[in-house]
């Protein structure tokens, strides 16, 4: 309020009545929260500030090429009303002076569908989400004394620039500059285009990205008129001001901002709405040149697998091969969004990984979104992995990576792509590495794992033993899907895998199963009743057909000869496998940490 130079436009004798006190200030959130302060509701004309929206809606219907061809992009360093074209090409120079936006509306109205009054104030609706009408008042006092725009209308129908009759032309330009707005209003106008133009408040997509962009290039470098070039150097915001009073300031992707303060510089701009805006600007850390890329690292952490094994539990011998071939995977755990010079990082991260890394892991659950100018980087990258023979594997990749880099999923009977493989979960990748590097470590090893005298829980039992725990097995098939045990289900049987694989699960807090782990053949599910009496744990689902053994848990408690002592070393066995899945718990754990 302690600015007041300048004065009220006067050229405009309707414009010279307006109190020069009124004072209002908007801002409207991309999520669509809507500020006001002071005189936010007082009604008053657009004026200039409609020249941005004109031009967004020539763009949106003609695109770049034919609109470029009756306006410019370039500043003019000369006033708003200045009678001058582009000599070189007869073009008015820019689409934000008076010159440039007659010829925009010239454009709207002689080429394609029929436009008027109407359809413009239905355009300009869609950017505010509400109805407009035209002060007839203003209309007329600007109609009966806008020589200076007659001139260059007149001008441009000279030079083959305007095609309809001037006086048509300006009879809409004139309304156009009229439509009565407020400060709130405008503020939605504005944020629609910080929003990438989409209308914060009603969801309306009104214009493209592309042409948003466009937009808001042409307010940073022309918005201002011939103060344009000193308010991108202190303000730094795509901007547009009208002589009514009114300026919009545009923080892509934060908000947008209109201010009424009628009284205007010597460039027709507000000066409280100036002030206000340098205000904003440098209190808010607003300036569009400042670098706002996040400077979270992009690789969060990088680590050899089976370091951190899948959940897959697995026997001794194979956790054993496990940890001595621990250089074949390297994952890289990526996060943030991924633009151009984070994924460079990302490129060079990956082509120094260790040469014994045959699997390269890229997880992108903390990844947010990628650029597309980024993937391409992305993209030459794991191809040149693959190239050197290398199996590049993608987690947590949504379609619009996956897509691009034409991933595939890997089947169970092998895979030959030239693309990376995707896996819905980190989990799942490694344990299909896992797969591969024991596959190829002891191919046969899978197979007649199901003898008692094989499992780590039957160490240190005698043959007699086996064979008279034997007579009590009882063998089961499940097809794929079939549940084995329920959670909550009183526990009988334990179960020793002799083929296929079981998925373990256990119900989160709405009631979906979540799996824990994942057991193959040689594997024992269910024995943890041979401590307890408790009911069953978790769920067990049969992930393939599978062949199980059980024996009953009851079988050790057996009055029998040889029972006790065997249900001694049973209970030692137990413990130590259990110390040792603790252990690769912890070490999990900590790993997270
Ligand atoms: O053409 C004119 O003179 C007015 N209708 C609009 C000018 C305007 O708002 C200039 N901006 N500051």
């Amino acid at each position: 309020r302690e600015v007041r130079g300048g004065g009220v436009a006067d050229y405009i004798p309707e414009l010279a009545k307006v109190d020069p006190e009124l004072f209002g200030v908007s801002l409207t959130t991309c999520d669509g929260q809507v500020y006001a302060a002071g005189d936010s509701n007082a009604p008053f004309t657009i004026q200039s500030v409609s020249k941005t929206f004109v031009y967004a809606c020539a763009l949106e219907r003609f695109g770049r090429d034919r609109v470029l061809r009756r306006v410019g992009v370039e500043p003019t360093g000369d006033a708003f009303n200045a009678i001058v074209l582009d000599h070189e090409n007869n073009r008015p120079f820019n689409p934000m002076v008076n010159a440039g936006a007659i010829a925009t509306t010239d454009l709207l109205m002689h080429e394609g569908d029929a436009f008027g009054l109407e359809a413009l104030l239905e355009a300009f609706g869609a950017f505010a989400g509400e109805p407009f009408t035209v002060d007839e008042t203003v209309f007329r006092s600007e109609k009966a004394t806008g020589h200076r725009n007659r001139a260059i209308a007149y001008l441009m129908l000279n030079s083959g620039m305007i095609e309809g009759d001037p006086e048509k032309v300006l009879e809409l330009y004139f309304q156009q500059c009229s439509i009565n707005v407020a400060c709130r209003s405008l503020s939605v106008m504005a944020a629609t285009l910080a929003n990438e133009g989409r209308n914060p408040i009603t969801g309306e997509r009104v214009l493209s990205e592309a042409v948003t962009q466009d937009v808001l290039t042409v307010l940073s470098s022309c918005g201002m008129y011939n103060y344009a070039g000193q308010w991108a150097f202190e303000i730094g915001l795509p901007a547009k001001s009208g002589v009514s009073g009114a300026i919009i300031a545009v923080a892509p992707g934060q908000f947008g901002v209109a201010v009424y303060a009628p009284r205007v510089d010597q460039y027709g701009a507000s000066l409280r709405g100036v002030e206000i805006c340098r205000t904003l600007s440098s209190r808010l850390d607003l300036h569009g040149l400042r670098n706002r890329l996040s400077r979270v690292p992009v690789v969060r952490r990088e680590y050899l697998g089976f370091d951190f094994a899948s959940s897959r539990l697995r026997p001794e011998g194979d956790c054993k091969v496990l940890a001595e071939r621990r250089q074949d995977l390297a994952v890289i755990e990526a996060q943030g969004t991924l633009y151009f010079i984070s994924v460079e990082t990302l490129a060079r991260r990956i082509q120094n990984l260790s040469e014994a890394s045959r699997f390269i892991l890229l997880d992108f659950r903390r990844a947010q979104s990628v650029d597309p100018g980024a993937l391409e980087l992305l993209e030459v990258s794991i191809q040149r992995e693959i190239a050197r023979g290398r199996r590049v594997l993608l987690s947590h990749a949504d379609p619009t990576l996956c897509e691009p880099l034409r991933a595939v999923v890997p089947r169970r009977d092998g895979i030959e792509a030239a693309g990376p493989l995707a896996f819905e979960t980190t989990d799942i990748a490694i344990e299909w590495c896992e797969d591969q590097v024991l596959g190829e470590a002891a191919p046969a090893s899978f197979e007649a794992r199901w003898s008692l005298a094989s499992l780590e829980l039957f160490d240190g039992f005698s043959a007699e033993e086996i064979a008279l725990l034997e007579r009590h097995v009882q063998a089961f098939a499940f097809d794929a899907g079939e549940t084995v045990l329920r959670a909550g289900d009183a526990a009988r049987l334990f179960f020793v895998i002799a083929s296929g694989r079981v998925a373990v699960t256990v119900p989160d807090l709405g009631g979906a199963l979540t799996k824990i782990a994942t057991l193959g053949p040689g594997m024992t599910f269910g024995e943890m009743a041979l401590l307890d009496d408790g009911p069953r744990s978790a769920t067990v689902v049969a992930e393939e057909r599978l062949v199980a053994y059980g024996l009953p848990v009851r079988l050790f408690e057996s009055d029998e000869p040889g029972f006790a002592e065997m249900q001694r070393k049973l209970i030692a066995n137990f413990a130590r496998q259990l110390s040792a899945r603790l252990r690769r718990a912890n070490e999990a754990i900590q790993t997270l940490l």
